[in-house]
């Protein structure tokens, strides 16, 4: 049987993938399409359906359960790390961090979120223009999160690349495998370097903290300790970008919203949560592997298939959320998944939201009159795997000195 290709990864639905989800949302629950270097994909559009199998054990985390994935796929060393692994491993794995990301722990972060934020905006408000996802976006997750774990601030722009390489194709070519895994290696090589340094060089940061544990024995064993660290540097910043890049071309394209955010800045906590509904940094969605044959959605999955959770389709799920498709930034309804929801729910979501409401209010304030300096059809989106965002955001206002 011939099955349709995955249509993620084209670039006019890149640029709007949400004609597309509708499509597939409304014309059924599940949809088995070709996925990315040919593995068929179980699509699960529907909120009810992706909140269910979003906590269903029968659908692992752990690529190795991919019967027909590709090896250098399976190999992943993300797969090591707590949102590749499954319990007992991901319980062990989680709790090791997980004190560092508390909401309180989080909470007193916000001076120095907020003085990144201060400084990169003084930089560009006298000049009237700016590119908003290089020199916002971008900059202010990559420094909470390097500074967290304590990665020197000259390496960034090096794993920037590497982390361009590994999540920014749509697999949709053989070459495309090589650049994943070179870049993997490099990553590799370049975080166990990073690991003797803290060893040799203990300093007051979660990396040192981390070695420690890997060094007391059990707990973490070193290569649980790279993909850990991995995992935490890279979920660290991506998403965020994309929170705070969609998130601003979506309000640009709602002025009404823009101005009533604008007049009520108490309205811009909700408003984060809205965005991360409307044009979240996860989508499509979620990679699950099935333990064992299983039911969903009335279709019939078998063990070993893949199953894409379609978070962005079930964000717009009408019979979850009125209207869906309408940006409302008093929105007082927090059930999105873009945080996903279950075991797996987002570890740094309260860091996520601590930036994007900074970031938010602060642009808001500092950025009068703004307004987007290209064409829409200009505008360039990554993804067309797990994440979707802006490659960049040209953007105008009046400038302030
Ligand atoms: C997991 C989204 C920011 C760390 C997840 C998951 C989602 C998500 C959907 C669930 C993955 C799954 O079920 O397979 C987001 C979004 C963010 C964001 C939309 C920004 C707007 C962050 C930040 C950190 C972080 C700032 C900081 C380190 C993690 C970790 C996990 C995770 C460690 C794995 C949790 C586990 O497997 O138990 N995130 N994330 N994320 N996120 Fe985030």
């Amino acid at each position: 049987m011939t099955v349709p290709a995955t249509p993620f990864s084209d670039p006019a639905v890149l640029a709007d993938p949400y004609p597309v989800l509708a499509a597939l949302r409304e014309s059924g629950p599940v949809h088995r399409l070709d996925g990315r270097l040919g593995v068929p994909v179980w699509v699960v559009t529907r909120y009810a359906d992706v909140l269910a199998a979003l906590s269903e054990p029968r659908l692992s985390n752990d690529p190795q359960q991919a019967v027909d994935l590709e090896e250098a796929l399976r190999g992943d060393f993300l797969s090591r790390s707590m949102i590749g692994a499954d319990p007992p491993e991901h319980t062990r794995l989680r709790r090791l961090v997980s004190k560092a990301f508390t909401a309180r722990r989080v909470e007193g972060l916000r001076p120095r979120v907020q003085a990144i934020t201060d400084t990169l905006l003084d930089r560009v408000s006298p000049r009237g223009h700016a590119e908003l996802v290089g020199e916002f976006a971008l900059p202010l997750p990559i420094t909470v999160i390097g500074e967290l774990l304590g990665v020197p601030e000259a390496d960034r722009d090096r794993f920037r690349t590497w982390t361009d390489d590994m999540l920014d194709r749509p697999f949709d070519a053989r070459t495309d495998l090589a650049v994943v895994v070179a870049a993997r290696e490099r990553m590799h090589g370049y975080l166990s370097e990073l690991v003797d340094a803290k060893r040799r060089d203990p300093a007051d940061d979660l990396l040192t903290d981390l070695v420690a544990a890997s060094d007391e024995g059990e707990r973490l064993d070193e290569q649980e300790l790279l993909a850990m660290t991995f995992l935490l540097l890279v979920a660290g910043y991506v998403t965020t970008v994309s929170l705070i890049g969609n998130g601003t071309l979506a309000l640009l394209r709602a002025p009404d919203q823009l101005d009533r955010l604008r007049a009520d800045p108490s309205l811009v906590p909700r408003a984060v949560e809205e965005l991360l509904r409307f044009d979240g940094p996860v989508n499509p969605g979620l990679s699950r592997f099935a333990l064992e044959d299983l039911e969903l959605g009335g279709a019939r999955i078998r063990r070993g298939d893949v199953v894409l959770l379609a978070i962005a389709a079930a964000n717009r799920d009408p019979d979850r959320f009125p209207d869906p498709d309408r940006l409302d930034v008093g929105s007082a309804d927090p059930g999105h998944l873009a945080f996903g929801h279950g075991i797996h729910y987002c570890l740094g979501a309260p860091l996520a939201r601590l930036e994007g409401q900074v970031a938010f209010a602060a642009l808001l304030e500092r950025l009068p009159d703004l307004a987007l300096a290209t064409a829409e059809d200009q505008l360039r989106w990554t993804g067309g795997g797990v994440l979707r965002g802006l490659r960049e955001l040209p953007v105008t206002f009046t400038p302030t000195p």
